[in-house]
């Protein structure tokens, strides 16, 4: 059942354009500039009256997560809040009814997030879920939730559900935003460029055998550096997550602004950093942090938008992507780093689908 494909993982990134299809389908009105999620119109009300709203995960969960924080930020005036469900579940939080926490979920089992949902419940919030597989233990323990819809996922590797809850996560961030001042062409806008996602990533899928060659060049190195800003911090922590996930090769993701307070003492020649340097309102701060790189001898990698030819003369590598609104950037800007990490894995032979060490769903904590 891999259509063809060598792994899982790669026939799953590949059907992302669908997965995004199947993410929406019935769920935007385009003419004004709303959502509509069934799966959370029951508490609706309740929904309309939180102040904060958390974000609890674990994994790759987490990071879709963490973009849902910046995402909740620009288009709601809700307060949010985002944390590990590992780390949630000990503090000692001040719930009330005006809290939603939203567990994130692929397998909607993971032990650590029915946890940190179980204790927010226990303390009065609204639990709300973003799952995948439907009927599974989160799915049924929370007051309401929207699913994916994106099939299984088998690769241990999450990539197509990561780009679901991403995209699902704008849907929900439109609902509540359109209530609370979001604009109707602010509104539009977003869906228009959503509906655009699936062609945009299919750009950059047919660029796979270029994005293949870059992982072959970096193959002798064992140890990479991801950076990105703001809305990029996330896909940074995430790309380097897939990396050594099914590489066993060591990377890490760092908020590029935290460069100089350490990492940057690592960067020589044998320490290569990808770095996501997309247009928008942070690129002229990732050119800066890439020119403190080269300037340290360090190899780049950018991911950059179609187009920009500058980027072009600093760097060693680049991967285009095509350029969408800054909020639904982060979203192709991770399609380039799943390919990466598959190809770099499958050079080195490993075993893509089942990487050592690691479950599809976390059942103990
Ligand atoms: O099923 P979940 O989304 O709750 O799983 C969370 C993590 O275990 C999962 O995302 C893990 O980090 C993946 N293997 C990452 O690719």
């Amino acid at each position: 059942e891999k259509s063809g494909f060598k792994h899982f993982m790669l026939k799953e990134i590949y059907e992302q354009p669908k997965t995004v299809e199947n993410a929406i389908r019935g769920r935007l009105i385009e003419g004004e500039g709303i959502s509509k999620l069934g799966g959370l119109e029951p508490v609706l009300d309740r929904i309309l009256n939180l102040k904060r709203l958390t974000f609890v995960s674990c994994g790759t969960s987490f990071y879709a997560g963490l973009y849902g924080k910046y995402i909740f930020e620009m288009l709601t005036d809700l307060d949010v809040d985002v944390d590990y469900a590992s780390e949630f579940r000990y503090r000692n939080l001040k719930l009330s009814e005006y809290d939603g926490v939203v567990a994130i979920s692929q397998s909607g089992e993971t032990a650590d997030t029915l946890a940190a949902l179980r204790e927010a419940k226990r303390k009065g919030a609204l639990v709300l879920g973003l799952v995948n597989v439907v009927g599974s233990t989160i799915a049924k323990e929370t007051d309401a939730g929207v699913y994916c819809h994106a099939g299984p996922e088998i690769g241990v590797a999450s990539t197509k559900i990561f780009v679901s809850q991403c995209v699902i996560l704008n849907l929900i961030a439109l609902l509540l935003g359109r209530r609370r001042g979001l604009s109707i062409f602010d509104g539009m806008n977003l869906i228009k460029e959503i509906k655009k996602l699936p062609e945009n990533i299919k750009f950059v899928l047919d660029n796979g055998e270029n994005i293949r060659g870059i992982a072959k060049k970096y193959l002798p190195f064992k140890n990479f550096l991801y950076i990105g800003r703001h809305l990029n911090f996330p896909i940074a922590m995430e790309g380097a997550l897939k990396l050594k996930e099914i590489s066993y090769v060591h990377a890490e993701g760092y908020p590029a602004g935290e460069m100089k307070h350490g990492p940057i003492s690592l960067i020589d020649e044998n320490f290569p950093t990808v770095a996501i340097a997309t247009d928008g309102f942070t690129y002229e701060k990732m050119i800066s942090n890439i020119q403190e790189i080269k300037a340290r001898s360090g190899k780049v990698i950018a991911i950059a938008t179609e187009g920009n030819k500058e980027i072009k003369e600093i760097v060693d590598d680049v991967i285009y992507v095509p350029k969408t609104i800054d909020i639904l950037q982060p979203i192709i800007n991770v399609i380039p780093l799943q390919l990466f990490a598959y190809y770099f894995a499958d050079f080195k032979g490993r075993d893509i689908d089942k990487p050592r060490n690691l479950a599809k769903s976390v059942t103990v904590e």
